[in-house]
């Protein structure tokens, strides 16, 4: 292979460095000592002009068929020429092995010195076998397969040439409009910082081996909070709700040792999170010490400029490197100015450094300097994408991620012989919905089907109709993009089957691809004519087995209130009918719980368990006695809380007991519950910790989940379950402004969802100083 001279005496000067006192851990936050990258980092650093140093920071997206002749005029060419100057640090949305290699060769051996470029791709929930969507594997809450999951895309991704993803994606959401729930752990703090963690190791390893990658916490910070749930609207919160519910799991990825960060769209206190000091420096490099690098959202440099807060792009450059910064994901605001503004004295040399430090460091980490093509082997893509241990792994995270919302008539698991069942909704027969959003390496139409899945079960009759199709409209991006709200010409299909059927199993919610990025919602409703489908299928035979495949909480009270069982299936990858048809027949027990609240109607939203008390909370009905926060028309409660989720077996949670009435620094108190399964089969339960500040110096959530445990029981049997309270699980962002226990009274939960009643009662005290 040939490789330019820097390559080889970054490695040898690495390899001199080894016997000095670097250490090679690869840990990107809390760590003081210079590391061993970082040493060879700047070894590189030492020999780089300023334009090289600036183009490190540069990212750009694919921007020419690598295998066809070099684009001769245009943006293309121009990109190509920076290329060719080793003035793009990075690209995005390159895969394939061919394609990573050619583009790596022109990097190492074309440029003056032959640094290896760094290829990310959103990998969020799989590449060609599809996991299910991130929110529907935060419902699985079994950590060991949510990391899986990221292995299995990790391995498949890496397989294709690429080193880096940008997931996980941990914004805390409680805004079922905003499109992007689907791509993260849903509304709760610490769900999603155990998650985060989960996904971080999944992705990166133990080791920078081949079949793992750099992974990125993204988006920092707060841009879940656009106002009305409206994808890039404007974010306006406090720096309490920042503190204690939007950036926990950032911290949690950053302990974890995730690789990057990456900045995002929205602004914060009327500063764009992309040109903002108090996130990126404040907070991010200096108060949790990270270590590694900040990438811009697509083009949010230059969105500064629309926002309001830079002129122009060379302004918002600047804004960007001051603030922390580190690498220009699609604007061409650094290598087109960055230069100009070190040498104008507006940006320190000493950022751009630190800047590039951070990028080669990771480089070194991944080994793209010891073997740049580390990641380009087409032997090892043709053995690993579509492995079929890796469509096995989908499977099980998919079983698990189902959560069975109702199943009051006993309905399910269906029996297995000599029923007549109808099949009905279009998307029963979809291939391509279940793939979700995200599908890098994923062609259409490749996901088993529900109908598929029902075929495998050949006991009992299975009719099929449409009933109606879910979307319509003109094709773009391989998909249609509007929502069907007149075409109920199959109605009279469904109808028919139904009226001769034991059991109507219909499928209904969101095609895949009218969730995720850009794709918010101002109603949660079943969208188009499926709602009416599902009215007048029941009017013949109310005997109905709601299937909802969606992305996000859907307000579904008619279904709640009319259909005997309702059965939460989102869009769950490649082996989504699979999953679902064994949940169905019971071949798997549901045991998934709700990582997001389903509202009753769309004007609750944003409902979330962990909220305030206020002053008047009331109890939360419409009363005629007005003055409490409540509404005239619907019940403050949601349709489905946080936590929720049944099993064809039933569970009984008693005994709830503490190991003394108070603790101080230093101490704890274990909190023990007994969980018995009380039906007739064996079942999984995720036994669920709650907590409640009852009085401190800014108020606190009426409950906080700070613990969970799966456990699995048999018929009869009963488990202790014990989880250990110390200063930690109480500890918050005080009036203080920073994070401390205060002493006082606490209330204490558990049960199998976020509405449980069962409670106990502990102090936390202060022991007072010893006289000396
Ligand atoms: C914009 C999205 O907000 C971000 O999450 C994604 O990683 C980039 N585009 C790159 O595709």
């Amino acid at each position: 292979m040939k490789f330019k001279l820097i390559t080889y005496i970054a490695a040898i000067s690495g390899m001199i460095l080894l016997g000095c006192s670097g250490t090679k851990s690869r840990s990107t936050s809390g760590t003081a000592a210079i590391s061993l990258y970082e040493r060879k980092a700047d070894s590189v650093l030492k020999l780089m002009t300023l334009e090289e140093k600036v183009g490190q920071m540069n990212q750009y997206n694919g921007f020419w068929e690598v295998t066809g002749p070099a684009p001769k005029d245009g943006d293309a060419a121009k990109k190509y020429e920076h290329l060719r100057k080793g003035w793009v640090g990075s690209m995005l949305n390159v895969k394939g092995v061919k394609d990573v290699r050619a583009l790596q060769k022109i990097a190492v051996e074309q440029t003056r010195l032959g640094i290896p470029i760094i290829f990310g791709y959103d990998v969020i929930h799989g590449y060609k076998t599809v996991s299910p969507i991130p929110l529907a594997e935060a419902a699985s809450w079994d950590m060991d397969a949510i990391k899986k999951s990221a292995e299995i895309a990790a391995a498949e991704a890496a397989a294709s040439g690429l080193n880096w993803t940008f997931a996980p994606m941990v914004d805390v959401s409680r805004d079922a409009r905003w499109g992007r729930v689907m791509e993260g752990a849903g509304e709760d703090p610490y769900l999603n910082s155990v998650i985060a963690v989960a996904r971080v190791k999944g992705f990166q390893g133990e080791k920078y081996d081949e079949f793992h990658l750099a992974a990125c916490a993204k988006h920092f910070a707060g841009y879940s909070f656009a106002e009305a749930g409206r994808d890039y609207n404007t974010v306006d919160i406090s720096d309490n709700t920042l503190h204690n519910i939007i950036l926990p799991p950032f911290k949690a990825a950053a302990e974890a040792g995730v690789a990057t960060f990456m900045n995002s769209f929205n602004e914060l206190e009327g500063i764009p999170a992309t040109g903002n000091h108090y996130l990126q420096r404040d907070i991010l490099k200096n108060r949790w010490n990270y270590q590694g690098f900040v990438v811009s959202d697509w083009g949010s440099l230059g969105e500064m400029v629309a926002h309001g807060y830079a002129k122009d792009l060379k302004h918002a450059s600047e804004l960007a490197a001051n603030a922390g910064s580190d690498m220009d994901m699609e604007s061409s605001g650094y290598v087109e100015h960055l230069c100009a503004l070190v040498r104008e004295g507006k940006v320190a040399e000493s950022k751009i450094d630190e800047a590039v430090r951070r990028i080669l460091k990771l480089k070194f980490e991944l080994g793209l300097f010891d073997d740049p093509y580390k990641y380009c082997n087409e032997e090892r893509e043709k053995q690993t994408i579509g492995k079929k241990e890796f469509l096995d792994g989908v499977l099980d995270v998919a079983k698990k991620s189902i959560v069975l919302l109702k199943n009051d008539k006993q309905l399910l698991p269906l029996k297995k012989q000599g029923q007549k069942i109808a099949l009905i909704g279009a998307l029963a027969n979809d291939k391509t919905s279940p793939l979700g959003n995200w599908r890098i390496g994923a062609d259409d139409n490749t996901a088993v089907s529900v109908l598929e899945g029902m075929q495998q079960y050949k006991g009992n009759t299975l009719t099929y109709a449409k009933g109606a199709d879910v979307a319509t409209g003109k094709t773009v991006m391989g998909f249609k993009t509007h929502v069907n709200v007149t075409d109920k010409s199959g109605f009279a299909e469904a109808i028919n089957a139904a009226k001769q059927a034991d059991v109507v199993v219909m499928v209904l919610g969101e095609h895949g691809l009218h969730t995720g990025e850009g794709r918010s919602r101002s109603e949660l409703t079943i969208p188009g004519v499926q709602q009416e489908l599902l009215e007048a299928v029941h009017k013949v035979n109310p005997n109905i087995v709601l299937v909802l495949t969606n992305g996000r909480p859907l307000a579904i009270s008619w279904a709640a209130e009319n259909v005997p069982s309702i059965v939460e299936a989102w869009h769950l990858g490649t082996q989504s009918g699979h999953a679902i048809a064994q949940v169905l027949y019971g071949d798997y027990n549901p045991s998934g719980k709700l990582p997001m609240t389903f509202p009753r109607n769309v004007g609750q939203v944003p409902i979330y368990y962990n909220h305030k008390n206020t002053g008047r909370p009331g109890d939360g009905q419409p009363t005629e006695s007005v003055f409490w926060s409540q509404y005239n028309d619907v019940d403050n409660s949601p349709l489905y809380p946080f936590g929720h989720g049944l099993s064809y077996t039933t569970f009984e949670y008693s005994n709830l007991k503490l190991s003394g009435n108070s603790f101080a620094e230093g101490g704890n108190i274990i909190v023990s519950v007994d969980v018995k399964n009380t039906g007739k089969l064996d079942g999984k339960e995720v036994v669920q910790f709650y907590i409640r500040d009852l009085v401190a110096s800014v108020t606190r959530p009426v409950k906080e989940l700070k613990g969970f445990e799966m456990v699995s029981l048999k018929p009869g049997e009963t488990k202790t379950v014990s989880f250990s309270i110390n200063k930690k699980t109480i500890e918050f962002y005080s009036a203080n402004k920073i994070w401390e226990a205060e002493p006082g009274e606490f209330k204490v939960f558990a049960g199998g969802s976020s509405a449980t009643k069962l409670e106990g009662n502990f102090k936390y005290t202060v022991q007072q100083p010893q006289r000396p």
